[in-house]
């Protein structure tokens, strides 16, 4: 077994062991990719200030997010087709988080159903919704989310249209893939991903087959799927949605301090700064160089959470330094789970943990919520310099 020392190292393994093409499908952003390079690479500008002879005994991570607490400032990120990084990876997924005392949000386009999670998942988990233009399918999802007891709804809002990745485009990506020569001779070496995928019967996004008129068959779903985003969504929709759902309401894909004042007087428990992980509008700024223009836009009215390229514990530092109150990770736990199903979401976790547990003593702290803009050094034209 290789030596995991770092999020890197799980990304190593993972990519040996899962089909290219679902590889591909994570670890990509849309058009040139920009914005999902930017993720990363503008929290490496972002600079701690080492603090000295300070006791840095007892140390706290435990936060909240919408009232719930978690073991640490991270909750896992919706991230659709998770179960074909790995056999039933929604359930795994979802259990790692549950064990750890972490948020799991399920994606709409989940390949385990949320039914298949409930009954999988120790603890409630939250359920991402995407509005589609079949309206009788979304008065029913948020039905049977709120029936398998899911205790928050996260709407996204950064994809009514798809962005174009082009990888995806290339390798011919659906769910269940494409049998080319090429998928095919990839997928036969990567034999404990194909046994895997032979013993389940959760192979296609079981969220809608069976729930969908006119989708019977599996190239109906994909087509279905992609046609499926509604246009049309707009904030009376979401007002909509969230008065039907009357529970905890997370609003995702906010990147603009106008749509965030928006969303904070629609009343939502929180709002997710984020791009879709640069699947989306290509060119659009990173969502850690946007976020002190959306915490200085709301205040206090709303909870701020942010995701995109959070990779370390020095990563979730510097969101939480900089005013979010919790972060997400997507790609870094389907990493682990690619790598190693189950535990290497947990691994995945531990790393994050360990590493902004260190950081945090090295910067002089013990409590993660004392943590602030004194913790950081930031370059002058990090950000504010956007002109609209
Ligand atoms: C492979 C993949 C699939 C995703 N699917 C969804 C989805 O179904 N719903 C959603 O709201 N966001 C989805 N996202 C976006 C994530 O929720 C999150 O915003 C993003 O992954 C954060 O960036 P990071 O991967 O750099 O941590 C997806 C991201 C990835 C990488």
């Amino acid at each position: 077994m290789p030596v995991i020392a770092c999020i890197d190292d799980l990304k190593q393994l993972y990519r040996r062991r899962t089909p290219k093409m679902f590889y591909d499908y994570a670890e990509s952003g849309s058009y040139t990719e920009q914005t999902f390079r930017e993720n990363t690479s503008d929290f490496a500008k972002i600079r701690l200030r080492q603090r000295v002879a300070r006791d840095l005994s007892g140390r706290l991570l435990q936060t909240e997010m919408i009232g719930e607490k978690i073991t640490m400032p991270v909750a896992l990120a919706p991230v659709g087709s998770t179960g074909m990084q790995s056999p039933d990876g929604e359930i795994k997924a979802a259990r790692a988080a549950a064990k750890f005392g972490v948020p799991y949000t399920l994606s709409t386009m989940s390949i385990c159903s949320i039914e298949d999670v409930a009954a999988a998942s120790p603890t409630p988990f939250w359920f991402q919704l995407y509005v589609m233009r079949d309206e009788d399918f979304v008065d029913a999802i948020i039905e049977r989310a709120r029936k398998a007891k899911c205790s928050a709804l996260v709407l996204t809002l950064d994809l009514q249209i798809l962005g174009q990745r082009h990888k995806d485009v290339r390798n011919g990506l659906s769910s269940p893939p494409k049998l080319t020569i090429p998928n095919l001779l990839n997928i036969a070496t990567k034999p404990a991903w194909a046994m895997g995928m032979l013993q389940t019967p959760r192979r296609q996004f079981r969220n809608i087959v069976g729930h969908v008129k006119n989708v019977g068959n599996l190239s109906d779903l994909t087509a279905w799927a992609n046609e499926q985003f509604d246009p049309k969504l707009d904030w009376s929709k979401v007002r909509r949605i969230r008065d039907q759902w009357g529970g905890k309401f997370i609003l995702k894909g906010i990147l603009d301090p106008d749509d965030a004042r928006m969303a904070a007087d629609f009343g939502a428990d929180a709002i997710i700064v984020s791009n879709h992980g640069g699947r989306q509008l290509d060119g659009a700024v990173s969502s850690i160089s946007m976020l002190p223009s959306i915490v200085r836009a709301v205040g206090d009215k709303v909870e701020v959470h942010v995701d995109g390229g959070i990779r370390s514990g020095q990563d979730v530092l510097k969101a939480v330094a900089m005013g979010a109150k919790s972060t997400y990770i997507g790609r870094s736990y389907v990493y682990g789970l690619g790598a190693m199903g189950e535990a290497g979401v947990t691994k995945a976790l531990e790393i994050i943990q360990k590493e902004l547990d260190i950081s945090m003593a090295l910067c002089g702290e013990r409590d993660v919520k004392n943590l602030g803009p004194h913790n950081l050094l930031i370059p002058r034209d990090f950000e504010g310099d956007w002109v609209a």
